[in-house]
């Protein structure tokens, strides 16, 4: 059956790709879910058909149900290519500046305050996490390496998504010009690499911001998603929102678990865990920390 598929060969040109049905819509809709905790409501069965239809046409392959059989009995490759099409990645430089600003004017002061005194390793470790192409993981560590006080701190900054594609566009690190728009001018000047000859029109991230940020393919909807140790920063954001409710308090549960006692959770602009986690309390708009924390603070 595989090989019957794989030695079709490509969709003539005119030759047209059968509607998806309900029917098939569904076994789409199940599927992710299972696999990703993505959420497709039946509203996005266009969005669904238009996406997966570049898969088909490559595949030679006529109708959703074949193409979903495939997706089947293939390797995890077709299943990494299929979550690919369907997750929308949407991303921008210093996206939520509220986040930027909280950082520099409580966070940082408060660390670096710490650390003078004795009460705090000199180590930031941040998980980005549905990092997308680069730009957030980035954006974070251009603010942290921007920081005087952190000149000799240790900065780790975990970047992880499920799309493997948009994973390999945030290790290249490469933008059009026009993306460099948001990122402020001091940072720009400090950090990136304005592309020359055939990279003329585009810009880089520099060494220093490269040298902090790793990335890893982490699905948040996989009980197994491993993570090694704990993070001072926890960023999730614009990522939640296409899970349902039991998805995104599993995979918040278990971000939570790795956020250190006085480290912050941020969501998206749109989302919030008033209703998704009792382990943790609102300190400004989208911004979390341990509940505990709060208490002790309430108390000074
Ligand atoms: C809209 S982008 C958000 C990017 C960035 N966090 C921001 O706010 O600009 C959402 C990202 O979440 C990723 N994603 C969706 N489901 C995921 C899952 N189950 N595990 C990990 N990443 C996921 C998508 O691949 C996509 O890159």
């Amino acid at each position: 059956m595989r090989g019957a598929i794989l030695n079709s060969a490509p969709v003539e040109a005119g030759h047209q790709i059968r509607p998806l049905t309900d029917a098939e819509f569904t076994l789409f809709q199940k599927f992710v879910y299972r696999e990703a905790g993505i959420s497709l409501s039946s509203a996005k069965k266009a969005l669904v058909s238009g996406r997966l239809a570049c898969r088909l046409r490559l595949l030679g392959l006529r109708s959703y149900r074949n193409y979903f059989n495939y997706v089947m009995e293939e390797s995890d490759t077709e299943r990494l290519h299929m979550l690919d099409c369907i997750s929308t990645n949407e991303t921008h430089f210093f996206r939520e500046a509220a986040h930027f600003a909280f950082l520099q004017q409580h966070v940082f002061p408060s660390w670096l305050a710490q650390a003078a005194s004795g009460g705090r390793a000199r180590r930031i470790r941040v998980w980005s996490a549905g990092c997308s192409s680069g730009e957030e993981p980035y954006s974070i560590a251009m603010t942290l390496l921007a920081e005087p006080g952190f000149a000799d701190w240790h900065i780790e900054i975990i970047a992880s998504d499920i799309s493997t594609r948009m994973l390999e566009r945030a290790q290249a690190a490469i933008w059009p010009t026009a993306k460099a728009k948001d990122i402020p001018p001091r940072f720009l000047k400090l950090f990136m690499l304005k592309g020359v000859a055939v990279q003329a029109g585009n810009v880089k991230a520099g060494p220093e911001i490269r040298s902090v940020v790793s990335f890893h393919r982490m699905n948040l909807n996989d009980d197994a998603c491993a993570i090694a140790g704990t993070f001072d920063l926890i960023f999730c954001r614009n990522v939640l929102i296409y899970f349902d409710t039991a998805s995104k308090q599993r995979a918040v549960s278990r971000m939570v678990s790795r956020l250190e006692h006085d480290g912050y959770f941020f969501v998206g602009h749109a989302e919030n865990l008033n209703t998704i986690s009792n382990q943790v309390r609102s300190v400004a708009p989208t911004i979390y920390a341990h509940k505990p924390l709060l208490e002790e603070q309430s108390c000074r």
